[in-house]
């Protein structure tokens, strides 16, 4: 399915940008990167515009993690979005007690034999929670379940506890009021980004997307490091997205 096809039926749906939503569709058809575990569902607009990507590529799979908690939290659901665009076949959804860490503990336990995991993931986008602890971990679990050359995606690089929506006490499950001064101010996806990701040896292209919230990282296997820190968008677009998110906040519908 093209990528304005999907656009046209998702793209008003929280929560991917249409500049984040065309990068990964690109990625994926560039990269040809067919088997995807994206960690974080919620309305499961990025979904979409994945199992687009695949329908593109010519087939695929999506196993689609979230909490079981939040099962009817969002409106269009998952199901209903992917039934509207005719891509369902392309994701698998999982809902876990606990959240997508327990997801990998049985992921690596089922395609572990003598002690060594399976690398079966060409892609992984990691948008969930945004903390140090849970996709610092995730990002361990991520990287013995993924491909050589593949893919590592993560949103919220500069998201804080501190900026997030000061109605609400908690994110996902952490409560802000636990958090020491530091915690509330750091960013946690940017720790993970820069002191595990970027230190880690597998990892020797860290691209961060200033402007979208994301950072990116391929499985280069190699001691050669390559970083870069890109904008794409205009300032005027740049603007224009912020004052978005803030009025989506102010309606209620902040993440
Ligand atoms: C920002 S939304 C994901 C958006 C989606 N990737 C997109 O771009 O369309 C974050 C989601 O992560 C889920 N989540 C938060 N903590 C989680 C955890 N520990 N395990 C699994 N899912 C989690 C929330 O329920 C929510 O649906």
């Amino acid at each position: 399915m093209k990528f304005e096809t999907v656009a046209n039926l998702v793209g008003q749906v929280p929560f991917i940008s249409h500049g984040n939503a065309k990068y990964l569709y690109n990625l994926i058809v560039r990269e040809r990167l067919s088997n995807i575990l994206e960690l974080g569902v919620a309305h499961g607009t990025a979904t979409c515009f994945m199992a687009a990507a695949l329908d593109e590529i010519g087939g695929g799979s999506i196993t689609c993690v979230d909490l079981l908690e939040a099962k009817d939290a969002f409106e269009p659901s998952v199901e209903a979005q992917l039934q509207k665009t005719g891509l369902a076949e392309f994701a698998t959804i999982h809902r876990m007690q606990t959240g997508y860490t327990w997801f990998l503990h049985d992921e690596i336990a089922r395609n572990s034999t003598n002690h060594a995991c399976r690398q079966v993931y060409d892609l992984c986008i990691i948008d969930g929670p945004k903390n140090w602890t849970i996709d610092g971990a995730a990002f361990f679990m991520v990287d013995k379940l993924l491909k050589h050359g593949g893919w590592i995606v993560f949103d919220d690089y500069h998201w804080t506890y501190g900026a997030a929506d000061l109605r609400r006490s908690s994110t996902d499950g952490v409560t802000h009021r636990d958090l020491s001064k530091t915690e509330l101010e750091t960013p946690h996806i940017r720790e993970v980004v820069e002191l595990l990701v970027r230190q880690h040896p597998h990892y020797g292209r860290v691209v961060v997307l200033g402007d979208s919230d994301w950072a990116l990282a391929q499985k280069t296997m190699s001691e050669d490091k390559q970083y870069s820190f890109e904008y794409r968008e205009s300032i005027r677009s740049m603007l224009l997205g912020a004052l978005h998110k803030i009025f989506r906040r102010l309606k209620g519908g902040g993440r």
